[in-house]
């Protein structure tokens, strides 16, 4: 059984403030791009569970994210059944993608299916939430306004066509440092997501592309200051804005039409190893089960 773990980017990213539990609040508008790592899940008679990737970013023991989903869909549902699980690592590791958030969230969905447990999205969403901030959003997929510290979810139905181009810079950034040296001063006023949710809906390119922010980019600039060197590298070759998605380091580029985002594509490929032209994907665009994304080239 086949399931697709899509990468996200944060349209908006902002933080209200620290909370009790150590989180911070935030409010951030996600939207799912069409980057996935492609997961095989198979019975494991021995009733171990059992992960192989392609990838050696990754963890592959009881640390792994897919790993963790797998003991919590176990000890949520009851079946106490084994899987072997294959990952085909494309989404960039640790770079502000949720790459392991999705990988987690495709667990959930595919053992829900390979098991026949019959649960709903939202209980998936909520067995997601003890697993990471990121993955009741890559249980739902599309497009929607987080809030608390990432697991409230407010879906926006829009059917904006993006494209978008990654830059993966290469350094590995840890979102706990990020939050920890985001200071007091620095915490949003007021959110931008009513804004963006609005230029999402009237199909607004250019409200989009001039509404996106993120709170965090400055943090991660200053605490890795060759990523804001590599943002001003990337807005002079692409010639339109850059931004950062999560607590980064990815950059992006919005753009408006595929022959775009090609040329922009083709221009950071000139200097930077890790691009992928990537575009939005709307929850109605989403493929069906098991269905191949587009990821291009
Ligand atoms: O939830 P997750 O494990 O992905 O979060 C990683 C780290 O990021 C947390 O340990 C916390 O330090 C920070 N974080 C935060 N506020 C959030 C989400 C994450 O402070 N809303």
């Amino acid at each position: 059984m086949v399931e697709h773990a899509f990468a996200k980017i944060n349209l908006t990213l902002d933080v209200m403030g620290r909370r009790p539990d150590g989180y911070h609040e935030v409010d951030m508008v996600m939207q799912t791009i069409d980057l996935a790592d492609v997961l095989t899940l198979e019975e494991d008679p021995a009733g171990a569970i059992t992960l192989e990737a392609n990838a050696s970013s990754v963890p592959l023991d009881e640390r792994n994210l897919a790993h963790v989903a797998a003991r919590v869909f176990r000890a949520n549902s009851g079946v106490n059944r084994g899987v072997r699980i294959l990952i085909d690592k494309q989404i960039p590791v640790a770079a502000g993608l949720a790459g392991g958030s999705a990988d987690a969230a495709a667990v959930l969905r595919g053992l829900n299916r390979l098991w026949g447990t019959g649960k709903t999205t939202d209980e998936l969403a909520a067995w997601g939430a003890a697993i990471g901030s990121d993955v009741p959003f890559c249980v739902r997929r599309g497009c929607a306004v987080a809030r608390g510290r990432g697991e409230r979810l407010e879906p926006v139905n829009h059917r904006m066509h993006a494209w978008v181009v990654l830059v993966r810079p290469p350094v590995f950034v840890s979102t706990g440092d990020v939050y920890g040296a985001l200071r007091a001063e620095e915490y949003s006023r007021r959110p931008r997501s009513p804004e963006m949710v609005r230029a999402l809906a009237a199909g607004d390119f250019e409200a989009v592309r001039a509404g996106v922010h993120n709170v965090l980019a400055p943090v991660t600039f200053r605490l890795y200051p060759e990523v804001a060197r590599l943002a001003e590298r990337v807005r002079h070759v692409a010639g339109v804005p850059v931004h950062m998605s999560g607590s980064g380091p990815t950059l992006f580029c919005l753009l408006p039409t595929r022959g775009s985002a090609q040329r922009v594509y083709h221009a950071l490929r000139g200097f930077m190893r890790e691009v992928y032209l990537c575009r939005f994907l709307p929850s109605a665009l989403a493929p069906p089960r098991g269905g191949r994304p587009s990821v291009e080239p």
